[in-house]
């Protein structure tokens, strides 16, 4: 497989040597697909199929996948939809409705068409991972040699060090998140230029909002944010791509912050900052075991001359995505892609946000219960980090007096209260994280009672 286009763009540079590698074989797509057109007799398809009669008693004519009776008692679903495989990269209309879904998500109004247009033709068809946590995985390994950096803030979501660490053996260069309770964007400007002295390629991974502190940034910041990126890839003429990871994109609780992905603004720029959006029903939808995530890449329009040239780079793009797919998991459940196009064909996509307003109006006002309970704490021990969205609100705890994970037990021990406890004094990080996605507005308060007393005992 030859990869022409992509070998043309700025992009090539920055895969790691599997992602230049990988391509999804056509061997049996190629005769698959022959046989399709021109074989009398098929013998291509690795899924027993069989007229319905002749495996289910008093069963139909009709040419199906073969299936156990029982199944049909679970859903209203065909057998013809829930079944068989779906293609590699995914249910092309699932795809596809996510795709719109993305574009709805931008919130670009019609007066803003060139925005809009540019994003509904720079953007790849989204490719259907196991959750965001296989499309984190899938997009690391795209762009990540064992021992190469990847820049992360200092606070982020645990797995990201088993995926990028322990499974590529890749290193994570992390920068304090914080500087007086705004992102620290200096911080990250001098990280891109430590490792834009050592690598071709810069590859961040951002999340808004954030696991474990909830934060998202301010409108400002977050155009800061973009100004800076967009600075730095000029000033060191390298690429850098943007790993967006968007697992909470719809829980955003204050209108002074950003309030769509950081994805959008990155995406417009000229310059060789490149975004890749990574995200799925687990939250979003709040279907958490249903573990449908996706991967959309955002192109520039300098990398290509016309339109068939922007077809073929993202015929490649995709080839390769489905190489690593078809390499890892080979394909998605397909009863939650049947799931979720046809929720948005048959609700729309308003009627879907609606249906969650219920969710989001519930965690807002958790999220102002427990910030407000924790102001009134009164202890030198403790810090809140700024928060405005998502799952989580996270409680530094001075370092040189309580220990998180010592905390942790104690306060689960005599408190009889659990929250997660994060202690990377090299990090410096030392703290609790609670999860108020998961605990009642009514016990809010003696939960944060519980952890005042049990400061007062350090
Ligand atoms: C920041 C972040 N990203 C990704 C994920 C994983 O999402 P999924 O369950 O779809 O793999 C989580 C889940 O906890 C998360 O907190």
């Amino acid at each position: 497989m030859k990869f022409n286009y992509i070998q043309k763009t700025p992009f090539y540079n920055t895969l790691s040597e599997l992602g230049k590698r990988i391509f999804l074989p056509d061997g049996i797509f190629y005769w698959s697909g022959r046989a399709k057109n021109e074989a009398e007799l098929i013998g291509t398809l690795g899924a027993a199929y069989g007229f319905e009669k002749d495996f289910i008693e008093g069963g139909s004519s009709d040419w199906l996948p073969c299936y156990l009776r029982e199944i049909t008692g679970y859903s209203k679903l065909s057998v013809k939809q829930i079944i068989p495989y779906t293609s590699i990269g995914g249910l092309l209309e699932t795809r596809m409705i996510w795709k719109d879904w993305i574009i709805k998500k931008s919130l670009y109004s019609e007066k803003e068409a060139s925005l809009l247009s540019r994003l509904e033709k720079y953007i790849t068809t989204p490719v259907i991972t196991g959750g965001v946590t296989n499309g984190i995985f899938q997009a690391c390994s795209m762009f990540l040699n064992p021992s190469d950096y990847i820049i992360v803030p200092n606070k982020r979501w645990g797995n990201y060090d088993n995926i990028i660490c322990q499974f590529i053996g890749a290193k994570t260069q992390s920068f304090e998140f914080f500087k007086e309770n705004e992102m620290n964007i200096d911080g990250l400007r001098s990280t891109i230029e430590k490792i834009a002295k050592i690598q071709e390629k810069i590859v961040l991974l951002l999340n808004f909002p954030n696991n474990p502190t909830g934060y998202v940034p301010k409108k400002e910041e977050a155009s800061n944010l973009v100004d800076m990126l967009k600075d730095s890839q000029t000033t060191h003429d390298k690429p850098i791509v943007v790993l967006v990871d968007d697992a909470y994109e719809p829980y955003v609780y204050k209108d002074d912050v950003l309030n769509k992905s950081i994805f959008y603004d990155l995406h417009q720029l000229d310059e060789n900052v490149i975004p890749i959006k990574l995200d799925g029903i687990t939250k979003e939808l709040l279907i958490y075991g249903g573990r449908v995530g996706f991967i959309t890449l955002g192109l520039k329009p300098s990398w290509i001359a016309d339109e068939e040239e922007l077809q073929n780079l993202k015929d490649e793009i995709n080839n390769k995505l489905e190489g690593f797919i078809r390499a890892t998991i080979s394909n998605c459940n397909s009863f939650y892609q049947v799931l979720i196009h046809k929720l948005f064909e048959e609700n729309g996509f308003e009627q879907i946000i609606k249906s969650r307003e219920g969710v989001n109006k519930l965690l807002k006002i958790r999220y102002e219960t427990i910030n407000s309970e924790l102001k009134k704490i009164n202890n030198p021990n403790i810090s809140i980090d700024p928060n405005s969205g998502g799952f989580f609100v996270f409680v530094n705890l001075d370092s040189n007096k309580i220990k998180a994970r010592k905390f942790a037990d104690h306060l689960l021990k005599e408190y009889k209260v659990g929250i997660i406890p994060i202690e990377k004094l090299d990090e410096n990080i030392n703290g609790i994280r609670i999860a108020y996605c998961s605990i009642d507005l009514s016990k809010i308060p003696e939960l944060v009672k519980r952890i005042d007393l049990a400061l007062k005992d350090f």
